[in-house]
């Protein structure tokens, strides 16, 4: 499934407090904008149009001035991450070694384009930059797992491994 995806916003009452009390604290105060979608961003793991809403009442922010600040800055999601985000490198050493076969391959076996997640929620496929383990080329990282020395062959097994994880 695409980014084009609309993902059922749902919140928990514990994220629900802790946004509640981000929000009186920033109530008032000057460039509030950017630390209050940092904190959302942080409680909720994305950006969902319920919570921009919420805060553009509650700060008394444009959300359109919200939304355009949200997007222009590359630390902001609009998709909700998956429970397993797999980052495959696309730097120099792992590039030539295959990490653009590694990359088409997790793409076409999960039905979703780099920068998306999976409708279940349970994966997010990124490309990286070099993450310093060119020794290892090439490389992916499942969550904070390192993968190297990778086939496709190989990387396909390590993601059939998390295919078959609850
Ligand atoms: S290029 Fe992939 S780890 Fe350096």
């Amino acid at each position: 499934m695409s980014t084009e995806a609309v993902f059922e916003f749902i919140e928990t009452e514990s994220q629900h407090q802790e946004f509640l009390t981000s929000i009186e604290n920033l109530k008032g105060q000057r460039g509030a904008q950017m630390p209050a979608l940092q904190e959302a961003q942080r409680i909720y793991g994305y950006l969902p149009i319920e919570i921009l809403k919420r805060l553009s009442k509650e700060l008394a922010l444009p959300l359109e001035e919200l939304y355009s600040t949200a997007t222009f800055y590359a630390q902001f999601t609009f998709v909700p991450k998956g429970e397993y985000t797999i980052s495959v490198c696309m730097g120099t050493a792992c590039y030539v070694k295959g990490a653009g076969d590694i990359l088409d391959s997790f793409s076409t076996e999960l039905k979703i384009a780099p920068g998306e997640t999976t409708e279940d929620r349970k994966f997010t496929l990124e490309s990286c930059r070099c993450i310093g383990a060119c020794g290892l080329a090439p490389v992916l990282t499942v969550n904070e797992e390192v993968y190297g020395r990778l086939s496709k062959k190989k990387a396909d097994k390590v993601l059939v491994t998390y295919l078959k994880k609850e």
